[in-house]
């Protein structure tokens, strides 16, 4: 028997004030971007913004749909327009924002588990990690060095074969 340990280490700024230009206008573009979210349903708007290897910028936002399970998360709404716009190219950050019309929107969202399973399978497609940057409309900003690293032991296409 072998009892083993999984770390996760992130950065935490107290605002995006600390982040170099590239990453606080990313950010910038996720928080901007969140108004074009098609939230009725959760009043929770979210954006999400990726830059490329080859300095390309795309972003993406939740859709929701009266059908609740229907509805697509900004993460993989914009994994989905990367794949055919960007095909092959590497992502090398991603920055998620919110809106949250029924409260603050001061504290960093990290993405649900559907979407760290896409992200996590967009670094093996392109092989390369995608940098995180989580934070509200304001306040503390975290910095996720690699997506798959919210989503230790997962299950990937190794195990297909
Ligand atoms: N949502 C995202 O788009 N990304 C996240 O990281 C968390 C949640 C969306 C899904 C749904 O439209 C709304 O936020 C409330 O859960």
């Amino acid at each position: 028997m072998k009892e083993t340990e999984i770390h996760l280490r992130y950065v935490v700024y107290e605002s995006s004030d600390e982040l170099t230009a590239e990453d606080s206008s990313l950010l910038e573009e996720a928080r901007k971007v969140t108004s074009k979210a098609y939230a009725p349903y959760s009043k929770f708007h979210v954006g999400a913004a990726a830059l490329f290897e080859n300095g390309k910028i795309i972003s993406g936002t939740n859709q929701e749909n009266a059908s609740y399970p229907v509805g697509i998360c900004a993460e993989r709404t914009l994994l989905s327009v990367a794949a055919m716009d960007q095909s092959g190219i590497p992502i090398k950050t991603i920055a998620v924002s919110y809106n949250n019309t029924y409260g603050q929107s001061n504290n960093p969202i990290s993405p649900c588990g559907m979407c760290r399973q896409s992200l996590s399978e967009y670094e093996v497609r392109n092989k390369q990690p995608i940098r995180l940057i989580l934070s509200g409309q304001t306040g503390r900003v975290y910095i996720i060095p690699q997506a798959s690293d919210l989503l230790p032991l997962s299950f990937g296409s190794e195990d297909l074969k």
